[in-house]
Formats: C-alpha cells, sequence, structure tokens
C-alpha cells in the first residue's frame, strides 16, 4: 500500500487543474452534483449564520459557496489537490470572499493542528480517497463543535469490484492514489463512539450522504 503521502501526490496528479476547470464549467451552468446538493439539503435547516466550516477535499468549492451565501463567516478548504485549490481560491476572489476563506493544501490529519476546531466539517466523497478512514473521521469529530456530513460509497461485493477496476486503472497509469470502500457499519459505530449521533441519511447511489451532530 502507498504512503499517505504518496497517495497525496497521486491525489494532486489525478485531481488535477484541468479536471477542475472542467467541474467548475458544469458548477456553473448545473449548480452542486447530486451528493452534494443532499449534503447542502440536509444542512439547509441548521443555522449557519456567523459559525465556520472546514471542507474536507472541498474540490471545486461548492459547498463552501453555499455555507457563505447562507451567512456563514469563515471557511477553511484543505485539499490535496493544488488545482482544485487553485480554481477555488479563484472562484473566492471573484466574488469578494478573500477575507473568509483560507486554502490550505495537504492531509488534513496533518494540517488540522495548523487551525482552530469549526462548527461544521464536510468530507464529501473524499473518505473514499482515504486509506485510512478511522484516522480521517477521528480526527474530523475531534475537530468539529457542532456538525459533520460526509458523502461514502456503498459497501459490498459490486462496490469492491468497482474498487478493483479502479486500483487496475491507477496502477496503469503509474499513479500511487487509489479508491477505497470502507465499511459502512464501522464508519457509523466510530460516529457513535466519537459522542455523535446521525440526524439525516440520504442514498444518492452509490453514495451514502449523511449529517452528524455532535451530541457528547
Ligand atoms: C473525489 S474528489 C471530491 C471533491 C469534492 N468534494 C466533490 O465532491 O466534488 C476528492 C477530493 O479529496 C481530496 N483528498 C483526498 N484525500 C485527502 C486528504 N487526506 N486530505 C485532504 N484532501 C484530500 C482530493 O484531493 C480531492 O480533491
Amino acid at each position: 500500500m502507498a504512503t499517505i503521502k504518496e497517495h497525496c501526490c497521486g491525489a494532486d496528479l489525478f485531481f488535477n487543474k484541468k479536471t477542475a476547470v472542467k467541474e467548475y464549467k458544469t458548477f456553473l451552468k448545473k449548480g452542486p452534483l447530486k451528493a452534494t446538493a443532499k449534503i447542502i439539503e440536509q444542512l439547509e435547516e441548521e443555522d449557519v449564520e456567523g459559525k465556520s466550516l472546514i471542507d474536507v477535499g472541498g474540490g471545486i468549492g461548492a459547498l463552501q459557496w453555499w455555507f457563505l451565501k447562507k451567512g456563514g463567516k469563515q471557511t477553511t478548504d484543505i485539499d490535496a489537490s493544488s488545482g482544485y485549490l487553485k480554481q477555488a481560491e479563484d472562484h473566492a476572489a471573484k466574488n469578494g470572499w478573500q477575507n473568509q476563506t483560507q486554502f490550505l493544501m495537504g492531509d488534513c490529519t496533518d494540517v488540522y493542528d495548523q487551525i482552530e476546531a469549526v462548527d461544521f466539517i464536510t468530507l464529501d466523497k473524499v473518505v473514499c480517497c482515504y486509506p485510512n478512514y478511522k484516522e480521517i473521521l477521528n480526527a474530523s469529530c475531534d475537530k468539529s463543535l457542532g456538525y459533520v456530513s460526509l458523502s461514502y460509497p456503498m459497501d459490498g461485493v459490486i462496490a469492491q469490484g468497482i474498487k478493483r477496476l479502479g486500483d487496475l486503472f491507477f496502477f496503469l497509469k503509474g499513479n500511487a492514489y487509489r479508491p477505497y470502500v470502507h465499511p459502512v457499519k464501522d464508519i457509523r459505530a466510530l460516529f457513535s463512539n466519537n459522542g455523535y449521533e446521525r440526524i439525516s441519511h440520504n442514498l444518492v447511489f452509490p453514495w451514502h450522504v449523511e449529517t452528524y451532530q455532535r451530541v457528547a
């Protein structure tokens, strides 16, 4: 298995500026992708006025723009992809959000140490990019004062088969990045063990989209 550093370098190569520009254009035309839109829907009822958000692996930043437009005070985008970060930073500048946004490159489990706890954390299609889901989710539960929302793939035999095809694709490309399918039951138990209660769940095939609230 690749080291986390190799893995993040692989993510940087795969989620490159070209991909970011393409996704950004789609976002401008059609709005957020389905799983992202579902996270927004789950958080729509929550009070984000004056609150802070960390969007881990924020991509082109759709969740961050929604948060700021709804009255959020501050967003932090932590991403292993320099192409996505640059695209998101350009969009923030275009909208005059420079003072309310920050963009940090790296593995969130390293970068969390550099920033304060926040009210909301989102991990939209990120856990499936990370070999050690326990590390990334335990760290996220620690860093959030209120809510953690995430989308992650369904598990099972078919999902494992698709993961293997993904492994082959990245192997043939010579990229250390790999997709991961983690056990759904264990992800849910992890939140419970960290003092979180699930307040929303939807299935947006093939993604589970869930929001957890800190209760302890
Ligand atoms: C599939 S993309 C999802 C982007 C966006 N959230 C969306 O749903 O459109 C996964 C993102 O997670 C980032 N990523 C993967 N592992 C990461 C880590 N450990 N720390 C920070 N970002 C990470 C990748 O660089 C990439 O931008």
